[in-house]
């Protein structure tokens, strides 16, 4: 059985991680998308909240190989730790393929059994920062977020009243 992580701080996971996630799902038996903490990123959306938001948009889209997980250590390390030799990440451009590359290398060092499966993104625009960027000056957001996510979008601005 081939399996695979690919883990993301996903906030929120946009349109581009699904055409992801559908492509790897159907390369590896199982994807275990990782719902991760980057020390240089302030979440907007709580870590649960979009656990269950990308477990509803699976489900939405038939992908059944595929769970979502919540890690607050190394992802390498949980790989070494579940015996998963790939991790997946997505590539936009130069500028990401350099980015990725030096997580690579660190996490090299931390388990140098992982090997790397990049996967191109078909829209090279969208990051999670333009659509939390959209969102904000009342852009129309919806082709760029699955629904369950704009219901996110919509939730908390109208909870918070701070978008
Ligand atoms: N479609 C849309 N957006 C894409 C994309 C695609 N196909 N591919 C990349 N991106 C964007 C994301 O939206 C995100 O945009 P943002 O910067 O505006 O938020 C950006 O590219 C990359 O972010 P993401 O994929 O969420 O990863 P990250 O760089 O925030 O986090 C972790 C990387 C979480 C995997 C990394 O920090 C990590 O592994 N943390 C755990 C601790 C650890 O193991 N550390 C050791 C590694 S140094």
């Amino acid at each position: 059985m081939t399996r695979a992580i690919y883990p993301g701080s996903f906030d929120p996971f946009t349109n581009g991680h699904l055409s992801i996630v559908k492509e790897a799902a159907e390369i590896f038996d199982e994807v275990i998308v990782i719902i991760a903490n980057n020390a240089d990123k302030k979440r907007m959306f709580a870590i649960d909240e979009m656990q269950k938001a990308i477990k509803e948009i699976l489900a939405a889209n038939d992908i059944s190989n595929c769970r979502v997980i919540i890690h607050n250590g190394l992802v390498a390390e949980y790989a070494a730790e579940n015996d998963i030799k790939y991790m997946i990440r997505g590539l936009r451009n130069n500028i990401d393929y350099n980015y990725e590359e030096d997580i690579a290398n660190k996490n090299h060092v931390i388990n140098p059994d992982l090997k790397y499966v990049y996967f191109r993104a078909e829209d090279t625009a969208i990051s999670s920062s333009f659509v939390k960027e959209l969102y904000k000056y009342n852009k129309n957001i919806s082709d760029f977020v699955p629904p369950e996510i704009f219901k996110l979008f919509w939730k908390q601005s109208h909870t918070t009243n701070s978008k």
